[in-house]
């Protein structure tokens, strides 16, 4: 074991890499992880010193808080690298300061920045053969936080650890996206925990979720929980809809993750003159729109989904197939933003950060 005595992480590497098994023209999303991960535990009070260790499993006990009252936090961010193998980083602070604001939320101590962005930088470096060049070639990163306390009492946990996961990653969708829009069940209400990237946002949708893909849904849309009547974002997205030449979103709130592809892209419309209103948006205009034609596209903006153009929506039992547009608002946005994070073209905005 080696100690980098300028950031203070220690580093333990494996003695074999794995990449020699990886295919990486067949990834699923989330299912390979490169050879290594980063560990930083908080006990008594105090952040322990960051280790960048082999990925492997790793005991917790079975009272841990975690497994009980679901004191989890994570982020999804992603590295590229440019044609002259540099790795790049898209909007880190960003994410950091997400990741921070869930912990808050979710009765947790706060990741120091030093573990955060050294630790992931220093992770990047040692794992950068598990990042591929090339449009549409990423390695996502998954920063989580856990509650490992034992005792089920029903308070914060004492312990926590703090790791940082990285998986080679194409497409998050691979086919057509069709969503239905909800109207029963709820993502999240005021006062709650929407806002806050928490384990139990993603484990309360699935089981809606499962109903809509029964029914050949990829996705929910879900409306807010009062009335039904506002869009509010999808599963795994922030959600964009365009009638005519106006692009709207819903604007963030209590309820609503503040994603950082959803804030890129409605400053990236605005520079590129696409008229953008950030609004609620009701379910209504939407069916109104969609009968009158002048709905012409909805997509999906996240990390990993990147922009996911909508085929279609249902609401009531009616499905609203959108139109085959030639000029996307999705596309060209998409083409920029991609093209900005694997360096292909100039940053305007100073987002990407170098590794
Ligand atoms: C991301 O876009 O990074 C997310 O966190 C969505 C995740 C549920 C796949």
């Amino acid at each position: 074991m080696s100690t980098t005595q300028a950031n203070k992480i220690e580093i333990n590497k494996v003695a074999t890499s794995k990449i020699n098994q990886v295919d990486f023209d067949n990834l699923n999303f989330g299912s390979v992880f490169t050879d290594h991960l980063l560990e930083c535990d908080f006990k008594n009070g105090e952040w322990q010193t960051p280790v960048i260790k082999p990925y492997a499993p790793f005991l917790l006990d079975p009272s841990a808080r975690v497994f009980h009252y679901g004191q989890a936090i994570f982020e999804g961010m992603k590295a590229y690298k440019d044609e002259q193998d540099s790795i790049w980083l898209f909007r880190p602070d960003e994410n950091f300061n997400r990741f921070n604001s869930s912990a808050v939320r979710m009765a947790m101590p706060e990741v120091p920045e030093e573990v955060f962005m050294n630790g992931l930088n220093e992770l990047l470096k040692l794992d950068h053969e598990w990042i591929k060049k090339g449009l549409g070639n990423t390695l996502y990163i998954r920063p989580f936080l856990i509650a490992t306390g034992e005792g089920v009492i029903a308070n914060p946990s004492e312990d926590y650890k703090f790791m940082i996961i990285l998986s080679p990653a194409k497409a998050y969708y691979s086919g057509e996206v069709k969503v239905l829009i909800a109207e029963h069940y709820s993502r999240a209400a005021n006062g709650g925990i929407g806002a806050a990237k928490t384990a139990g946002n993603y484990a309360g949708q699935f089981y809606p979720t499962s109903l809509a893909n029964k029914q050949g849904f990829q996705q929910i849309i879900w409306t807010d929980d009062a009335t039904h009547t506002k869009l509010e974002e999808a599963g795994t997205m922030n959600v964009f809809f365009r009638i005519n030449d106006t692009l709207f979103t819903a604007p963030v709130s209590e309820r609503i993750l503040d994603g950082v592809t959803r804030k890129s892209l409605i400053d990236m419309a605005k520079k590129e003159g696409l008229d953008i209103e950030v609004r609620p948006v009701l379910v209504s205009e939407l069916v109104e729109a969609s009968k009158n034609g002048s709905l012409k596209e909805i997509f999906g903006a996240g990390t990993a989904a990147v922009i996911s153009p909508i085929a279609g929506f249902s609401y009531r039992d009616e499905y609203y197939e959108l139109p085959k547009v030639s000029d996307s608002f999705a596309m060209i946005l998409k083409e920029k933003l991609t093209n900005m994070q694997h360096k292909l073209i100039e940053d305007t905005y100073g987002w990407t950060v170098k590794v």
